[in-house]
């Protein structure tokens, strides 16, 4: 078994102080609670609701070097993994990024591929694939937010492995949660999505973040109101069973010389 956690926060737009005080006590819960693999939302360094260009740039950071990301390195010591949304500046350029970070270590960064609305106006999209990662002899891919639209992005991931799919969030509208469970059902994976509440200037954020089995069930969903780290015991390898049927694999039975349509822009 492996103890997933999601944390929900509340963020403020450009508080770099408090966001990485609010880090801090996270971190705290989830040591408490002995979570191994730990996930929190989307942009979690600087908030989400930007209105200039100046703020993205004020209250970026690099990755691994930044304020944010150096507490995240030193939770993850002692046998424990956790991904966070960061506003990343990278080699002059801004992404709305998830840093991946275990045992101390940078394991990789993921930089969000479909930008979001107003996001088009401040980040570069990102360039390659998503990642999967290894960790605790276990596979986990990661994914931000709107990717979920994008079914290409968790079939991308379960291709490459991923038993669990762990997805940082800033959620406005309300169909993600149940996308998920959909996501979670035609790959055979475990999602976990961290999502934050609150308000930003016009924007309300949805809460509800949570965890799916491998068939699309709930898991555990976080109240909308309500901050803190919670957490399930999964038994990973189950991911790796792919037949709904006797007959049917959800990886196996792809038509790819079908799907030519798909890859055309
Ligand atoms: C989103 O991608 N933050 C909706």
């Amino acid at each position: 078994m492996t103890r997933i956690g999601i944390g929900q926060i509340e963020p403020r737009i450009m508080d770099i102080d408090h966001n990485l005080q609010q880090l801090k006590d996270i971190l705290r819960q989830a040591t408490k609670a002995e979570v191994e693999v730990l996930v929190l939302p989307e942009l979690a360094n600087s908030g989400y609701a930007f209105d200039t260009m100046e703020e993205v740039e004020e209250s970026a950071e690099s990755i691994p070097k930044g304020a944010y990301s150096k507490q995240l390195i030193r939770w993850s010591r002692n046998g424990r993994m956790v991904v966070a949304g960061i506003n990343e500046k990278f080699d002059e350029q801004y992404f709305n990024s998830a840093g991946i970070f275990a045992e101390g270590n940078l394991l990789d960064i993921y930089r969000k591929v479909h930008l979001f609305n107003k996001e088009k106006q401040w980040f570069s999209p990102g360039p390659i694939e998503p990642p999967v990662v290894e960790f605790l002899g276990h596979k986990f891919g990661v994914m931000i937010c709107w990717d979920w639209a994008f079914p290409e992005m968790a079939r991308i991931l379960a291709l490459k492995g991923a038993r669990m799919i762990l997805h940082p969030a800033n959620l406005v509208l309300k169909y993600c949660q149940r996308a998920m469970e959909t996501r979670a059902l035609e790959n055979g994976v475990f999602t976990a999505t961290a999502n934050r509440i609150g308000n930003e200037r016009k924007l309300t954020f949805s809460g509800k973040s949570q965890i799916t089995n491998t068939k699309g069930k709930v898991l555990l969903s976080i109240p909308d109101e309500e901050t803190g780290v919670s957490y399930v015991d999964i038994d990973l390898p189950i991911a790796d069973r792919k037949k709904l049927t006797k007959m049917n694999h959800l990886l196996k039975d792809r038509r790819p010389d079908i799907y030519r349509r798909l890859i055309e822009s």
